[in-house]
């Protein structure tokens, strides 16, 4: 069987991760962006494609037939229906990026918050989860709620330096962007179509317990910020390893933290 190409809608972080990683298991790998000339001028110019949501003078850049993997929110849904339908995304193999904030559907102040597993409801009044829900319903595309991504030049230390975040009873779900690249390649090469896989590296952590590692190992001290006291999300992500065979490499979130602190003050030094 011929194999596809791969085109990239929306190549940004997670993108700049899985170009190189496509280019390995794909003949042709093309990433798109609303500028190309300027957003991906690290590619050839071979490789790059104008393509923006919101402006249907793009969509026939799509090539045909190409599989795709879909990197930005999936919204607004009449412009997601309308670029499916002339795309043919039916036809193709699609998988598409979302994100457990779609699980955000009650209330609830239950500490600590329930697991929640692919069952569990999405928010339908969110036009993304709506896009989604159309994309996987009406096109057979497989969605990954993906939790918080981090990795290189995204450093959870940054965020609690910066006050982003702060010490909080808040659980919070993240996954290293490198994890994120296999699982979007393995959802292509072996997803069900239709399918769910919630995506987080299956540790949620508090952040009082991220900032007091910080503190002790990296001497990272919390600026002042907003506190809060939702009690976030657990999120269960075992299916991307039993269904699609994913083991993920940065589990250890503290490992993570430590090589990416490391290769922070290489590049600080200077050659
Ligand atoms: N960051 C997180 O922690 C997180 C958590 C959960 C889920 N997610 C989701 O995971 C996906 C990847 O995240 P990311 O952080 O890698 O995203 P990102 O860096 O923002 O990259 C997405 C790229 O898509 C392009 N884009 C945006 N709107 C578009 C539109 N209307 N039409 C065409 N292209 C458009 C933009 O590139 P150009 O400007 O070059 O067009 C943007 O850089 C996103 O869907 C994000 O919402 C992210």
């Amino acid at each position: 069987m011929k194999q596809h190409d791969l085109v990239i809608l929306g190549s940004g972080y997670t993108g700049r991760f899985l170009f190189p990683l496509a280019a390995q298991r794909y003949p042709s790998v093309f990433a798109a962006s609303r500028e190309p000339e300027r957003r991906l001028a690290h590619l050839p110019a071979d490789r790059r494609l104008h393509f923006d949501l919101m402006r249907r003078d793009t969509w026939p850049n799509i090539p045909a037939s190409a599989d795709l993997l879909w990197c930005f929110p999936a919204q607004p849904p009449e412009s997601v229906q309308a670029v499916a339908a002339a795309i043919k995304a039916p036809a193709r193999r699609l998988v598409v990026l979302g994100s457990t904030s779609a699980y955000d559907v009650d209330n609830s102040s239950a500490y600590p918050p329930p697991w929640i597993d692919e069952t569990a409801p999405v928010d339908p009044c969110k036009p993304r989860v709506q896009g989604e829900e159309f994309l996987r319903r009406e096109c057979g595309a497989i969605v990954l709620r993906v939790a918080g991504i981090y990795g290189p030049g995204r450093n959870p230390l940054d965020w609690i330096r910066l006050g982003r975040v702060g010490p909080s009873g808040k659980y919070v779900n993240l996954i290293h962007v490198e994890d994120l690249a296999s699982i979007c390649l393995a959802a292509l090469a072996q997803g069900k179509p239709g399918e769910i896989y919630n995506v987080s590296d299956g540790v949620p952590r508090t952040w009082d317990e991220i900032c007091k590692t910080a503190q002790e190992r990296w001497n990272v001290t919390p600026a002042a910020g907003s506190r809060t006291d939702l009690p976030g999300k657990r999120i269960v992500a075992c299916k991307v390893g039993t269904h699609l065979g994913v083991a993920i490499r940065h589990s250890d979130l503290y490992a993570a933290l430590e090589f990416l602190e490391r290769s922070n003050a290489t590049s600080a030094e200077g050659p």
